[in-house]
């Protein structure tokens, strides 16, 4: 087996990529399908009885019924919440790429789709001159970029899609998430033309900011409800 891979990258830190990442690999659960996730590095990793521990791992693992051995699924992991080549400096480590083609490779082998969330943006540096652009064109994964329903996401969006087309990426779509309570309110539709016409990149949908996301409970099912409404058909589409 070799899966099919999406990479889920964003505009920013805290957009949404988890969620996003998390939701997607439930409606393909939902339909049936054999799916894996992995966050290849991470940081602002908590210390738990196990060791440090990223806490999109942990996001994932509370809604996901994942069997794959953590160090796959995450295989570096830095305590210092910065991006993962200063975190790796600071504590005179370097991110090894053998240990994450390995663990993308294995995970490849054993599901139907695998779904990598990043770090951060395309350009959050993992180590010396190489950062998530490089790893998803090293890959050679297809990105959806996750960005917010705010003012300014014209030009974020529009920066990240040009990027990635730049360098050869393949680009499956943006979608907007409303992570905070703010978002959302100004005219999103317009926003979402107006990258849509500069980019030509297909727009997935907008995922409204659902309260507390507590695992199980009524927000998370309820935007799950929506993901199923506007994202699936699409997943459906990239995947066909
Ligand atoms: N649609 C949403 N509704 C409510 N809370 C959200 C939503 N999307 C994200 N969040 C919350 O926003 C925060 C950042 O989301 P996360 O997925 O961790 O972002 P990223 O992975 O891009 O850093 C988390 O606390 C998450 O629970
Ligand atoms: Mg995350």
């Amino acid at each position: 087996m070799s899966a099919r891979t999406l990479f889920i990258t964003g505009t920013d830190t805290g957009v949404g990529k988890t969620v996003v990442t998390a939701l997607l690999a439930s409606l393909l659960i939902r339909h049936g399908r054999d799916v894996g996730v992995m966050k290849p590095v991470a940081s602002g990793g908590v210390e738990k009885e196990e060791g440090l521990r990223s806490q999109d791992l942990i996001f994932l693992r509370e809604r996901l019924r994942l069997t794959d051995p953590e160090e796959l699924i995450n295989p570096v992991c830095f305590r210092e919440p910065l991006a993962p080549a200063i975190a790796a400096r600071r504590e005179g480590r370097e991110v090894d790429l053998g240990i994450l083609d390995k663990a993308y490779e294995q995970l490849k082998r054993s599901h139907e789709f695998l779904l990598i969330e990043g770090i951060g943006g395309l350009l959050v540096p993992l180590r010396d001159r190489f950062a998530v652009a490089d790893l998803a064109l090293r890959w050679e994964t297809p990105v959806l970029v996750v960005a917010s329903p705010r003012l300014g996401t014209i030009n974020h969006t529009c920066l990240t899609l040009s990027h990635a087309r730049a360098h050869d990426i393949k680009t499956a779509g943006f979608l907007f998430n409303a992570a905070r309570e703010t978002d959302g309110g100004g005219d999103w539709k317009s926003s979402a033309a107006c990258i849509d016409e500069f980019c030509g990149v297909p727009f997935w949908g907008m995922l409204p900011f659902a309260g507390e996301l507590s695992s199980g409970g009524s927000a998370w099912e309820s935007l799950l409800g929506e993901a199923d409404r506007q994202l699936a058909p699409r997943l459906e589409q990239f995947f066909e």
